[in-house]
């Protein structure tokens, strides 16, 4: 055994630089993911929730309103719904979906989606 004691500290050393180099071109990588995954949300519209592009009224209607306004819009717990763009103006019904009235409750649109769902609801 007649190596040189130094030579495993030069080693470990190399290993390290090497292994701090090797780090730092991963966090780039992954940055440089990052921005380019936020890039995507941004032209994709935002995602489902965010902008009102993707939203389904109808969809709502069955998943959200469908247990007090009926199936066929006829009502039940709430008033039926069928004509309503003829009864009430178009703020009332935003009123209604932001506000709640009576027995139904506020906040069952998200506030970026009042606008599509009114203009649905009047179409019925
Ligand atoms: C918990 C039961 C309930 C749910 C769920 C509900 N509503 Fe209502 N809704 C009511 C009631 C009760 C009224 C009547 C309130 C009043 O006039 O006092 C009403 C009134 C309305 C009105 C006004 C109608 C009119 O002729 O005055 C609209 C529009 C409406 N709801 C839309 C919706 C939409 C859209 C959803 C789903 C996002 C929904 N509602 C979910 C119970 C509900």
């Amino acid at each position: 055994m007649n190596r040189n004691p130094i030579i495993p500290f030069i080693l470990i050393m190399v290993m390290g630089i090497g292994l701090v180099f090797f780090m730092s071109l991963e966090g780039l990588n992954n940055s440089k993911e990052m921005a380019e995954e936020e890039k995507k949300h941004e032209e994709g519209g935002g995602g489902e929730t965010a902008s009102g592009g993707d939203f389904d009224p109808e969809a709502h209607y069955q998943s959200t309103c469908i247990s007090c306004h009926g199936e066929n819009y006829e009502g039940g717990a709430g008033p039926a719904l069928k004509g309503v763009g003829e009864r009430l103006s178009d703020e009332e019904i935003k009123t209604t979906l932001k506000n709640g009235k009576g027995a139904m409750p506020p906040g069952l649109v998200p506030e970026e989606n009042i606008d599509a769902m009114a203009k649905w609801l009047k179409s019925l």
